[in-house]
């Protein structure tokens, strides 16, 4: 029999609890303690559960999930499972009870905070996505050329020591943005921090297989090279074979506008870009931020190129 408190670092102050989720390691009633089946009783709207359950979390009750264990093993002997006892009453019926559980579960990740470095938190976007991390209570630390090279392996370990996660949104001239990635994957393995989301270009996606709009003649000529130096790095991140789980985000490929934080959109791993009904390619920069975000916080897309537009 097990039963867990999932919970995380906030665990103590409760202020990140979002529910608990009960697990019985055989999804059979008969597998419970007696304090997994009050905890059980709990489930959200019951009158006083939340009361019960802030006093789960305490040492006496721990110390019981070790001692309190079933004392028949015979109902919880595997050997003695049966399709027939899953389909009888008794069992939690995870399936029945998923709205409840799911916002539970979804609502988790959501509320760790974390400590995440935004190298270009002066910028356009990397302004918007220190912004919005903010506003969701992660720690964050702006970082820019006054206080680090990106460039610069060394410069960048320093800077990043100790982070959760670092998001990059550069632009400048002479290769920076490639650089600044093969910079960003040596410096983070060196400061052991393994997460990093790169602020990409839409350039290199394509609108047919192997056709990236940047080599399209319609393409803006004020923003090829921009675009060439985005394409490269995602190159760079996809050639990488190191400890540094990257994400590449592609904004669309043309718009990419000043506008309202919507809170929804669409996200997907794809070299294409996702479009409207009406065929279009479109986000605001406050939801491709908010996008970005919710990335690090679901640790999603791991080595993958994703891309956001309304649906
Ligand atoms: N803006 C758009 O509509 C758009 C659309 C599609 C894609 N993108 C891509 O998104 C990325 C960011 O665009 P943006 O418009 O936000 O750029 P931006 O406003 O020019 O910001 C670029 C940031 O890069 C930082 N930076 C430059 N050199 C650096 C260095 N050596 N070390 C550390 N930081 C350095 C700058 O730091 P300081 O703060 O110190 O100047 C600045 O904050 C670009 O690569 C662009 O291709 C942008």
């Amino acid at each position: 029999m097990t039963t867990l408190a999932t919970c995380g670092s906030p665990c103590d102050t409760w202020s990140g609890v979002t529910g608990i989720v009960v697990q019985n390691a055989n999804a059979y009633v008969d597998g419970l303690s007696e304090p997994a089946r009050h905890m059980i009783a709990n489930r959200p709207g019951v009158p006083g559960a939340e009361d019960r359950v802030r006093e789960i979390p305490t040492l006496p009750v721990t110390r019981g999930q070790y001692e309190g264990g079933t004392a028949d093993t015979t109902p919880v002997d595997p050997s003695g499972w049966t399709l027939d006892q899953h389909f009888d009453t008794g069992h939690l019926a995870l399936e029945e009870n998923l709205p409840e559980i799911v916002p539970l579960i979804d609502g988790f990740p959501r509320a760790l905070h974390r400590k995440i470095a935004v190298i270009g938190a002066g910028g356009r976007l990397g302004g918007a996505i220190a912004r919005e991390a903010a506003d969701r209570g992660h720690q964050v630390t702006p970082l820019g050329r006054s206080t680090m090279d990106v460039t610069d392996p060394a410069s960048v370990t320093a800077a990043v020591a100790g982070h959760d996660a670092v998001v990059a949104s550069l632009k400048g001239p002479d290769g920076l943005v490639p650089r600044g990635a093969a910079a960003l994957l040596a410096g983070l393995t060196r400061a052991g921090v393994h997460r990093l989301v790169f602020v990409g270009g839409g350039g290199s996606l394509e609108y047919a297989p192997g056709q990236r709009y940047v080599d399209s003649p319609d393409f803006p000529a004020a923003y090829r090279q921009t675009a060439q130096d985005q394409a490269a790095a995602l190159e760079l991140l996809r050639a990488s074979s190191g400890p540094v789980s990257w994400t590449y985000a592609s904004p669309p490929p043309v718009h990419l506008v000043d506008g309202a934080r919507t809170g929804r959109y669409r996200t997907e791993a794809r070299d294409t870009p996702l479009t409207d009904a009406a065929g279009e390619s479109r986000i605001s920069i406050p939801d491709f931020a908010a996008a970005i975000v919710d990335t690090i916080e679901q640790r999603g897309y791991d080595r993958q190129r994703f891309t956001v537009a309304y649906a």
